[in-house]
């Protein structure tokens, strides 16, 4: 399905043909020259232009239009889109999907909440980030919201079917989708827009009310230009948006208002030095920040890219005395389950509820390769999230290569469940990803009937045609979790039975999610077989995502490692799939307590205490390696400080991460002093209790676990363990550096 197939049979009624109005019926006349496109507007001047210009098919009064509309888009200021509200309430027909573009969202969703349900059910909020000084329909432009944002607002009663009419819409003109609660995007939108309208009207205003002011304006610098060019904006619709927005912008404001009397104060008082050297910290704070956002939000060069997101960690300045690791934290949420929520809430009906959602870099790619699928996401708010299901047979064609950034998870996952869809796709990857096996997903799809390209190596971009799929029974060479749940989502939609069987127990996720959305799933007594049938549907459900055991288990290795420490993870998720890291720490001689033992939403959880003792080393059973996985890096760690040598064999995969773990823990251990032998699918650690490491630089590789196990190591180091290319800790544990400073770790980020 595209976005112009679900527009084109519908009648579109636009109320106000000013820069926006204007733009949205050029842009779809362009698009969809088909499309039948009616408008309203008080400017009759302005009506006639747009319907000589044949960018509409017929104009005329609200009261005569609106009965016929399908879709109703209000393209006015605010203020008036609540005022009219009730009226479009009472003239429209009954199943006519409304939204907005106003750019502030509290009083107009306050007017739809007013009315019947059965009328805000189909109201759909939006506001898309393009307008301009420009207003009215001579400036606007049939491209104006390409690669734009438009986010929506959507209300709890909204229905899946009106979100979908609207995204269409946008997606129709180009547009990039967003979602957010209206009080976050009133909030947003004071910060990012009213505020610096507010300061550029009023900078004039000063500036015109000095006595010099004639010569101000005649020498006027290119500064005062840049700044000023947001004074030229419509006065009226301005001084609406902040009676509109006001408490939001209050606060704003007074947040400016102190930051600018620091300035003064320091301006009057600082010596000299001190305000050169004060004010430069804070200039170049500023200008980092803007480059950092240029640089995330639109595509700089490559190299460019690089060098600023080279993050380097500092860790440990402790000196000889180890810290003691204590306090009691909450991890964020765990990755597999923040990638699975998406997926599945995604294909379901209804609206899924997500709370303690992990806002790594890795989920939020799964959340905007959603968005770019057609699917309306609202949040991560705090870890909220909700889902807006478009159903299995919803998502929409994408517009371009989905870019899964450094997760392998998410591009493997994704692989399954877009071989079936109804449409073309791409998925491609960082540096990292691009060079990581995909055949272990690609030759089984294939044989389910997929057709997929991949680069020579069998390495991505994945390049996916459109293609009926058939059950198939799979025996997984390796234990993947990845690979299994790449060939249920495929098999949701093959036709007959899909049945996978792993080597060995890996991560069960996908089927416990599924459980929860009522897809019937069968898995033998054993679990290591697991099969479904296709063509079901899942209904929405509420997910409340646990901590991640791997992102614990950093600080279960910190406390383990360091005399005296006493530690307290709250809300760990124990999923017998995943606790490979407690049984080998205690087969290690930890002290280490799973306490509090619940299940929420389908999985297990705990809280875990665990106290400084003395390790030994240890031979790690295969059947272990699966269930600690991605553990292995901050268990070698701890293996160095162990009593004796610990041998890991069987371990392949590690090769296969994010970097080669092997090769890349070997080198760091032996950078700071620690001997290991490393051996095709494992390695020998040799552990010294009274080990105290050397100082040392260490190559992350970019992958997230090795700098952060090396951040960990620190805390036994005579001197500072400097970690580089450490950016990526952002795709699973985004605030590490700050949990890790409560309790008790030192890192620097340079
Ligand atoms: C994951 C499975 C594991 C793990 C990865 C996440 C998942 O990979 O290493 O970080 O969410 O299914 P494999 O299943 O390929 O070993």
């Amino acid at each position: 399905m595209t976005a112009s197939s679900l527009l084109a049979s519908k009648t579109i009624l636009i109320v106000g043909l000013g820069l926006i109005g204007g733009s949205i019926a050029r842009g779809l006349k362009r698009e969809i020259p088909s499309q039948r496109i009616i408008a309203s507007d008080l400017n009759h001047a302005q009506l006639l232009a747009a319907k000589e210009a044949g960018d509409v098919d017929s104009i005329g009064e609200l009261s005569e239009l609106c009965a016929e509309a399908d879709l109703i888009v209000l393209a006015l200021p605010s203020l008036a889109t609540a005022e009219l509200l009730p009226t479009i309430a009472q003239l429209c027909n009954e199943n006519a999907i409304v939204t907005d573009v106003a750019s502030v969202k509290g009083n107009v969703q306050a007017s739809a909440e007013s009315l019947a349900d059965s009328f805000s059910s189909r109201f759909v909020p939006g506001h898309p980030i393009a307008g301009s000084e420009k207003s009215g329909y001579e400036a606007s432009t049939p491209q104006l919201f390409l690669g734009r944002n438009v986010i929506l607002t959507p209300l709890a009663t909204n229905s899946a079917c009106s979100v979908g009419l609207v995204t269409a819409m946008w997606r129709a003109l180009g547009a990039n989708l967003l979602a957010m609660s209206v009080t976050r995007h009133d909030e947003v939108l004071a910060a990012t827009s009213h505020l610096p309208h507010l300061l550029a009207f009023s900078i004039v205003d000063v500036l015109a009310k000095q006595e010099t002011s004639d010569d101000i304006f005649r020498y006027a610098a290119g500064g005062f230009a840049d700044f000023s060019r947001l004074a030229s904006s419509d006065p009226q619709m301005w001084a609406e948006i902040f009676v509109a927005n006001r408490a939001s912008s209050s606060r704003v404001l007074q947040a400016m208002i102190e930051a600018l009397q620091a300035l003064k104060t320091r301006l009057d008082g600082d010596s000299p030095s001190s305000l050169a050297a004060g004010l430069e910290a804070q200039f170049s704070g500023a200008k980092s920040t803007r480059e950092a956002f240029l640089n995330n939000h639109y595509n700089l060069d490559a190299n460019k890219k690089m060098s600023q997101n080279s993050v380097t960690f500092v860790a440990g300045a402790h000196g000889a005395a180890i810290p003691k690791v204590a306090g009691r934290v909450r991890v964020p949420g765990d990755k597999s389950i923040s990638h699975r929520s998406i997926i599945l809430g995604a294909i379901a009906d209804g609206r899924t509820e997500v709370s303690g959602f992990l806002e790594g870099e890795d989920a939020l790619k799964t959340v905007a390769a959603f968005r770019e699928l057609g699917v309306t996401i609202v949040g991560p708010e705090q870890g909220k999230l909700s889902i807006i299901g478009v159903g299995r047979n919803g998502l929409t064609a994408p517009r371009k290569a989905l870019d899964m950034g450094n997760s392998g998870t998410a591009m493997r996952l994704l692989a399954g469940l877009l071989s079936a869809q109804d449409f073309n796709s791409e998925l491609m990857g960082d540096e990292s990803l691009s060079k990581r096996p995909m055949a272990r997903v690609v030759e089984p799809l294939c044989k389910m009937g997929a057709e997929i390209e991949s680069e020579s190596g069998g390495t991505p971009p994945l390049k996916i045609s459109s293609a009926s799929l058939k059950g198939i029974s799979y025996e997984m060479p390796m234990a993947s979790a990845q690979v299994k749940s790449c060939l249920l989502l495929a098999g949701l939609y093959a036709d007959g039975v899909t049945t996978i069987s792993e080597p060995a127990v890996c991560r069960d996720h996908t089927e416990r999610m599924l459980e929860g959305f009522g897809y019937p799933i069968e898995r033998s007594a054993d679990g290591k077989t697991v099969s479904l049938s296709g063509g079901h549907s899942l209904k929405a459900t509420t997910i409340d995502v646990p901590s991640d055991i791997s992102s614990a288990t950093f600080f279960l290795v910190a406390a383990a490692i360091s005399p005296g420490s006493d530690l307290l993870l709250e809300h760990v998720g124990i999923n017998p799939t995943r606790i490979g890291v407690i049984n080998i720490l205690r087969m290690m001689g930890a002290d280490l307590e799973v306490l509090n033992e619940r299940v929420v939403g389908g999985e297990p959880v705990a809280d875990l205490q665990i106290r400084f003792a003395q390790l030994k080393g240890v031979e790690i059973p295969e059947d272990q390696i699966p269930l600690a996985i991605d553990e292995f890096p901050a268990l070698f760690v701890a293996a160095a400080v162990a009593e004796g040598e610990t041998l890991l064999r069987g371990a392949e995969e590690l090769r296969v991460k994010e970097s080669d773990r092997l090769a890349a823990m070997a080198a760091g251990l032996d950078s700071i002093g620690v001997e290991s032998e490393i051996f095709s699918d494992g390695i020998r650690i040799v552990g010294d209790p009274s080990a105290v490491f050397r100082g040392a630089e260490i190559q992350s590789e970019g992958d997230h676990r090795i700098a952060m196990a090396f951040a960990v190591a620190s805390l036994r180091a005579s001197e500072p363990i400097v970690i580089r290319d450490c950016a990526n800790v952002a795709t699973s544990f985004p605030n590490f550096v700050e949990l890790s400073a409560q309790l008790g770790l030192e890192i620097r980020v340079e």
